[in-house]
């Protein structure tokens, strides 16, 4: 069974095809990202209606060079899964309409897949985890801590009630002159900085439940810039950065925690500790997440980068997933920027669910 996977939600284009593997898992037959850094670089963060004007001019060639990587022809596909929210409605238009007119055209079952849905079941398509684990989804638009129960069973944990962590270093990146996606330049420099060198707030830490919230340490930060009174140096950029650092691997540490704790409480143990999302690149988090894992004697699982940031091969995967138990879509599902996993949870008013 193979399925042609296409995701537009954010600032990647990407299309992959995706086959199922006998005894469980994947095969990544193609995954062709196109992502759109240089587009959006000079205005420090994703413009929406450039992002949504590059995946229509990408989407066509990306989805041609997919099919031509698999070595798969259009008629040997089984289904087609797009990425239907939540994300930027322009780009998730673009995809999700292209998506439809393919299946169409072919005759072929069609998946809208919820993004969120398709980070959570990623470790299943490389390593074949079984239900149920807890994932720890950190990107730049993401901060969730949710168990996955299986294929549309999902309970949000915890949540972040403000910024996302990707969101946060790449605010403060933006406050210090770094480049954008800040992220990893935050990790660069905050290896060569001191982390005790200012005292930032570590929000959330040990409060009952397991939501997150970044936004008091990105303010702190701040803070701690215009009390310098005059443009950070180079060793107080390094400074700054691996305080900001060390102050996020706490909060994390101590969120993940309290969700495993919670998870057990409510769902008994969990097979494994999931992380998905750009954030889980920064290898000061994975220490720490390692260590949780020593600690707590629950598995923890990484997938690669390269899957565990925005691409189409989860979206493949989660189509996958669906059309084996048969929840397709029609062709009237309409593009939803908002789409949050567990419809139950209370709704959050900064539209990251
Ligand atoms: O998952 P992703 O590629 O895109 C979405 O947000 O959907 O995540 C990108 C985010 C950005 O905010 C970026 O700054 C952050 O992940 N990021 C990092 C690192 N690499 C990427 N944050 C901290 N440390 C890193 N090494
Ligand atoms: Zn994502």
């Amino acid at each position: 069974m193979r399925v042609l996977g296409i995701e537009t939600t954010c600032d990647e284009t990407a299309a992959s095809v995706v086959q199922l593997k006998a005894g469980g898992g994947g095969t990544i037959l193609s995954n062709v990202v196109h992502s759109q850094i240089a587009e959006h670089a000079a205005y420090g963060g994703v413009v929406p209606e450039i992002a949504a004007r590059a995946h229509v001019e990408l989407l066509d060639n990306l989805v041609r060079r997919a099919l031509e990587a698999a070595d798969v022809a259009f008629a040997e596909l089984d289904g087609i899964a797009a990425a239907a929210g939540p994300g930027l409605i322009g780009g998730v238009m673009v995809g999700l309409t292209t998506g439809k007119a393919l299946a169409l055209a072919g005759g072929k079952p069609f998946m809208a897949i919820n993004h969120l849905e398709a980070h959570a079941l990623t470790a299943r398509l490389t390593d074949g985890v079984e239900f149920p684990y807890l994932l720890l989804l950190v990107s730049g638009g993401h901060t969730q801590l949710i168990a996955v129960r299986g294929v549309g069973q999902y309970t949000r944990i915890g949540s972040t009630v403000d910024d996302a962590i990707g969101e946060a270093f790449d605010k403060v990146a933006k406050m210090l002159d770094l480049p954008y996606p800040g992220g990893p330049q935050v990790e660069k420099a905050a290896m060569e900085g001191d982390p005790a060198r200012f005292d930032l707030p570590r929000p959330m830490l040990r409060r009952p439940g397991a939501d997150f919230s970044l936004s008091g340490l990105k303010t702190a930060v701040r803070l701690e810039i215009e009390k310098l009174g005059h443009t950070p140096r180079p060793g107080e950029v390094a400074d700054l950065c691996a305080s900001f650092q060390a102050a996020v691997v706490d909060v994390i540490g101590d969120r993940t925690r309290a969700g495993l704790r919670l998870f057990r409480e409510q769902f008994g143990p969990p097979r494994a500790l999931v992380v998905a999302g750009g954030v889980a690149a920064n290898t000061a988090i994975r220490h720490a997440l390692t260590r949780l894992s020593t600690q707590t004697g629950v598995k923890l699982m990484v997938p690669p980068a390269q899957l565990c940031t925005d691409n189409g091969a989860m979206i493949a995967w989660a189509g996958l997933e669906r059309l084996q138990l048969g929840l397709t879509d029609g062709m009237d599902f309409a593009p939803r920027p908002r789409w949050p996993l567990d419809a139950s949870a209370t709704p959050l008013h900064n539209g990251k669910a």
